[in-house]
């Protein structure tokens, strides 16, 4: 029997009991714990088990199996890999079982929206996935992001708990598409959202520019048809498809601004590639591609802590292409993909972008 639902700010829709809440609430807590309690202390860790290699060895931990090794063995940090660990688990089968109590009502909302507006949404029941996104469940997600048709609502939930709590009611999207740099000559009439997921920057966009069109695009069709139904819950006109990043269905030239967060990490890099042309193409010249990635690894001052958290994503998070993506001279990859200029620049969003002009 359902109770009384409890409230959850934004366009999140609630658990649908209120147990189900708290077990959630308890996994968030037990992740902010994880991330603020136990994380924080691993590179201070890090410099005693590498002072104590050194005066071992005569020398610091020159290796990445070397720091892989100190740290594997740190009890601290199995704690924390444990932690994590299981938390995304518990978090994925919570979520599942609690919108799958009312399974029926949330696609009966999907069917709904998918013929109403604002906006619209274009997906094809017979889309053949890449074997890239067949092969994994990204983030532990079980049948990933393209899989079940309530993957949308999952995300939602997932992410929610993810972002401990910093991104309820689209906090985070909307600071960093706030924070976003537009062309030089301020011209906006057109934006991509690349790998949208449930269109979260995808309306922020056009809370910004209310005057533009605005796409969001991803390959799961699951994703496009949630991010639209909560288009149309905040009022918004945007339009959503299902679609490849590296193989888009928009004429050249036809975008002022394209933008992706958390998608390249996510890619294999013949895929980053064939994307990267595919966004010079549609950008008309004097367009800015804008794009937001992780902010455990910074490329420019790798460090051993940094590197272990990336080696960890990639083998314990689902996210099998992560290591790959961070080692690949991104600047140069989009200066040979058709732009004449990319740099990465410190945003008061809290998180570095890399801006790349066609
Ligand atoms: C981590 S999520 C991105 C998060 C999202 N941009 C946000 O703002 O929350 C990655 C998304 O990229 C999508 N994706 C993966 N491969 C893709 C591709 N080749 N083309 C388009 N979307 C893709 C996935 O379906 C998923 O929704």
């Amino acid at each position: 029997m359902i109770s009384k639902r409890p409230l959850i700010s934004g366009t999140l829709p609630p658990a649908t009991e209120v147990d189900d809440a708290s077990y959630l609430a308890f996994i968030e807590g037990v992740r902010a714990f994880t991330l603020q309690q136990v994380e924080s202390q691993i590179h201070a860790r890090y410099q005693q088990a590498a002072a104590t290699f050194a005066r071992q060895h005569g020398r610091p931990p020159a290796t990445f199996a070397e720091v892989r090794a100190l740290l594997d063995q740190d009890p601290l940090v199995q704690a924390r890999n444990r932690l994590w660990r299981s938390s995304q688990e518990m978090m994925w089968e919570g979520v599942i079982a609690t919108y799958r109590k009312r399974e029926a009502e949330l696609l009966a909302e999907l069917e709904e929206a998918d013929r109403s507006g604002p906006g619209t949404v274009q997906w094809d029941p017979n889309f053949v996935y890449p074997d890239y996104v067949q092969a994994y469940e990204i983030h532990l997600q079980p049948g990933s992001y393209h899989r079940a048709p309530l993957a949308g609502y999952i995300y939602h939930y997932g992410t929610k708990i993810f972002f401990t709590g910093r991104n309820d009611g689209d906090a985070l999207h909307r600071a960093q598409v706030q924070a976003a740099p537009i062309p030089a000559d301020g011209q906006v009439r057109c934006i991509l959202d690349l790998g949208c997921s449930i269109g979260q920057s995808t309306t922020a966009f056009k809370a910004r520019f209310p005057a533009a069109e605005v796409w969001g695009i991803d390959i799961a069709a699951p994703m496009v048809r949630y991010a639209h139904k909560r288009a149309i819950d905040l009022g918004l006109e945007v339009h959503f498809a299902q679609m490849a990043a590296e193989q888009l269905r928009f004429p050249d030239g036809y975008f002022d601004l394209a933008h992706a967060f958390l998608l390249f990490h996510e890619l294999p890099v013949p895929v980053i590639r064939q994307t990267i042309r595919e966004v010079a193409r549609v950008l008309r010249p004097g367009g800015l591609f804008v794009i937001y990635e992780f902010v455990v690894y910074n490329p420019d001052d790798p460090s051993p802590v940094g590197e272990y958290l990336l080696d960890f994503i990639t083998r314990e998070n689902g996210e099998p292409f992560a290591w790959d993506f961070c080692h690949l001279d991104f600047l140069a990859e989009l200066r040979q993909g058709g732009f004449h200029d990319a740099q990465r620049i410190q945003t008061n969003a809290g998180r570095p972008a890399v801006v790349a002009t066609r």
